[in-house]
Order: C-alpha cells, then structure tokens, then sequence
C-alpha cells in the first residue's frame, strides 16, 4: 500500500491509490469545510443516540465529543490541517477525530454512511441560513411598513405601460413591494418545513442494521421529524432546489424594486433621493452618482436564476439512490444563500433611508390626465353609461391637449360643452386627493386603506 491508500478511510479494497489529479478533481474540502460546524454537531447527535442504543458505550460516546468538540476549535482558530487527500469535511473530521482519540474514533460512522451524512449537514446548514435570510426579509418588511405609514398621504403617479394612469398614493405603491414579500416570506417557511426532516438512519441507501433511534436523533438536533424512505432520503436534493426556487423569485422582486428606485432616483424621474452611503460616484463625470446598490441586486438575480437551473439540470436524470453528481449541489446552493441574504440586507439598510421627494412625486401626478378615470366615474355617477363617459372624457382630454392644459385646467363651461350633467361639483372630483381617497376599499389606494394595511402587515409579521 502507497502513502496515499492509508491515508484514504476507505483504501482497503483498492490496488492502486487514486490518479493525482482524479484525487483533486473529486474531492469538495475546498468548499463544504462550510459544514464543519453542522458537521460535527450532527455527529454528536449520532453518537448519543448510538451510546443511549447500547452501540456505544458512554465513554466511548463522551470521547467522540469531546474529540468533536476540540476539533470544532481546532478550525475555528484556523489551526485545523485540511487535507485534499481526505476528499471532503466529512473524512477530514473523521481522520482528524481517530488521530487525536485513537481506535474509538473509528467508531463514530457505525450505522452511518456519508450518504446520510452529507444530506443531514446540508439541511441543518441550509435550515439555519434560512433562518438568517427570514430575519433579513423581515428587517426590510418591517421598513416598507414604516415607509408606507410615513407615506400614506403622499400622492404620486400610478403606472400601466410605464404611462402615466391614475394617481396612487406612495405608502399604496410600498405596500405591493410587501405583499411580494410576504409571499416569498411565506413561501420560505412553508420550504423550511420540508428542509426540517432528518435524512441520518438512511446510511448508504438502504437503513442500517443497527438499533438506531431516528426520532431521537431528530429530536437532538432539532428536526420536526425523519425522512420516510432511505432511498429517497439520501439521493433527492429537491429541498435544495425549493430554496432556490424561492430564492429566484425573491431576487425577482428584489429585482422589480430596483428596476423602479433606479429609474426614481434618475434626474428625468427625480421621485426619490437615495443616500449617498448606499451610492457611488464616476470615476469621469463629476455630476453623476448611481444607484449602485439597486442596480447590483437587479444584476444578482442572475446568479440566482442560474443556481436554480443548475440545481434542476444537476437532479434530472439521477437514478436512485445517491450519485455523485449531489457534490455539486453545494456551491450553487451556498451561492444563492448568500446572494439572496446580502441583497436582502442591502435593502433593509437602504430602505429606513429612501427619501421621497413629495412635490415631484405630486407634480408628476398631476401631468398626464391622471384623473381622467375619475371624470368618466362622475359622468357614470350622473347616469351615463360608461362607454358614453369613456368617449366624452377623451374629447375633453383632447380639448386639453390642444393648449397643453390638465383636465382640472378646465374651466367648467368648457367642460359642460362635452356633457351637460357636468356641474360645479367635478372639481373635486379632479383634484389628486379627491382621485385616492375615493378608492376606499380594502387593498385601494386611499390613505385610510393605507394605514389600515399597515396595521395589519404589522399584525402578520409580530
Ligand atoms: N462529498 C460528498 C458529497 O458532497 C459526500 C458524500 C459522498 N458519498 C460517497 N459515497 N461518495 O456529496
């Protein structure tokens, strides 16, 4: 046996040691060391649940843990030596655990296989980070909720096609980047359920022939209960792939809002001022300074996207049970965590912090006949028939046009030269507050709706 063979924990059967760089090629230390952590706590948990089973003795069970636990330091202080050779966390830990505590070392992977192993790690990883991201995502809910209370009276214009449409209120306009959210948000959870499930018991494929207690080593560390099927529980990595899912869609949304604050922030709009901490200048022109932080999440969601795709594209195809195609789960995984927490954190900073410019978000309200749906709503009001309303409201948008006059710039006998049922009245109807306050339903744009949604968002985040 070369050096080599020894060094690998499962050499025995094998007559030659691995090509060199078939050895590199295969090996995932580089990047899931990032389980070392949910590594050894779920080795802990396995081995008290061997030594509570009679597989392991007590000592045998307080040894491994503390040689877990010291190795837990070792690389935490930067001192552990990881080694290519020893292929993943999983065998470096275990290596590392046999040299310092000797022949009981080699006990801990009875009943177990990596296979189990790595699926058990993955989800107590990815269930924490999750948990992390939900506490982002709230942060910048919580912000938005702030926002559209500080907002509700705040007129601006609505949007179809990018056209002016009818006026909206700004805290309204907040208040559809929270319902996104709270769906992602609910869509997190609902996923975090399904990662929650304890793979560990599956061993290789088939269960083990051990008296092993799965409940219990769910119950240790915190799962809400066991894979059903061990074939299933070692080869499917869909939990993963939901997250991505979610992920995606997030960065969607995330996407949306940035897409809107750049535009806001450009001087063409000039709806918002987002603070300079959150931009940065040009390196040639002087005057400018860009939104970068929406701009770079919008351009993220790709990534995200393309973890997704991967994740899909990588379980396709994979007969039962596990392949070693489901080392590649990992990076695009860790990848679309960590995008989606920072972008997430990003925004909840910036958000407290987005300044809307109120008279510009009212002026351009008042530009582009954004009340010209009401006009034809009072014309119904008096007993004209909608389609009726529809034409004579867009001759008097047109009358407008012609002398570059807003609706309410009107006098009111030019108006009645489209419809005598027109009266003194409709210029309430035309004024902006008059526009918002009259969608006084639940989810309309009025400023009482408004607050009332916020109240309730509250109510659902607490
Ligand atoms: N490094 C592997 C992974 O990430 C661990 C499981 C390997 N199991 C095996 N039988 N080769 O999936």
């Amino acid at each position: 046996m070369t050096d080599r063979q020894q060094h690998q924990l499962w050499g025995g059967r094998f007559s030659e040691s691995t090509d060199a760089f078939v050895q590199a090629f295969t090996a995932s230390e580089a990047f899931d060391r990032r389980l070392y952590e949910h590594d050894i706590r779920g080795s802990i948990a396995h081995a008290t649940m061997l030594a509570e089973n009679g597989v392991l003795t007590r000592d045998e069970r307080d040894t491994i843990v503390q040689g877990l636990n010291e190795i837990r330091a070792e690389i935490e202080a930067g001192e552990f030596q990881w080694s290519v050779e020893l292929e993943d966390v999983h065998m470096n830990i275990e290596a590392r655990l046999t040299a310092k505590i000797g022949d009981v070392g080699k006990k801990l992977h009875t009943g177990r296989s990596r296979n189990d192993q790595v699926a058990t790690d993955l989800r107590l990883w990815l269930r924490e980070r999750m948990d992390e991201t939900d506490g982002e995502l709230t942060r910048l809910m919580r912000a938005l909720l702030d926002q559209a209370e500080t907002e509700a009276d705040t007129i601006m214009p609505g949007f179809t096609h990018l056209q002016s449409a009818q006026p909206v209120t700004f805290g309204h306009h907040l208040l559809a980047w929270f319902e996104m959210l709270r769906r992602d948000r609910q869509r997190l959870l609902e996923c975090r359920a399904r990662v929650n499930q304890l793979p560990l018991g599956a061993a290789a494929l088939a269960g083990t022939t051990y008296p092993v207690d799965r409940q219990r080593t769910a119950e240790l560390l915190g799962f809400d209960g066991v894979c059903e099927n061990s074939l299933d529980a070692v080869s499917d990595r869909d939990f993963a792939i939901e997250f991505c899912s979610l992920a995606a869609l997030c960065m969607t949304h995330l996407s949306r809002i940035s897409e809107e604050l750049v535009l806001w922030t450009s001087a063409q709009f000039q709806f918002i001022d987002l603070p300079d901490r959150f931009c940065t200048g040009s390196s040639i022109m002087p005057q400018k300074k860009n939104p970068d932080v929406p701009e770079l999440v919008r351009g993220k969601t790709g990534r995200v996207n393309g973890a997704l795709i991967n994740l899909l594209t990588l379980m396709k195809g994979q007969p039962l049970a596990y392949n070693k195609d489901n080392q590649e789960d990992k990076e695009p995984l860790f990848d679309s965590v960590d995008t989606l927490r920072n972008c997430l954190r990003a925004f909840a900073d910036m958000m407290p912090a987005l300044e809307p410019k109120r008279a510009n978000l009212r002026a351009a309200a008042g530009r582009g006949f954004a009340t010209a749906t009401d006009l034809a709503d009072y014309l119904v009001r008096k007993g004209v028939a909608f389609r009726d309303a529809h034409e004579i409201v867009g001759q008097a948008v047109g009358r407008a046009l012609e002398d570059n006059r807003d609706l309410e710039e009107l006098s009111l006998a030019e108006l009645q030269q489209f419809s005598e049922v027109i009266e003194a009245d409709v210029h309430e109807i035309l004024t902006l507050e008059g526009s918002v306050s009259a969608r006084n339903h639940i989810g309309g744009t009025a400023p009482e709706q408004v607050r009332a949604a916020v109240e309730r968002g509250r109510q659902w985040l607490a």
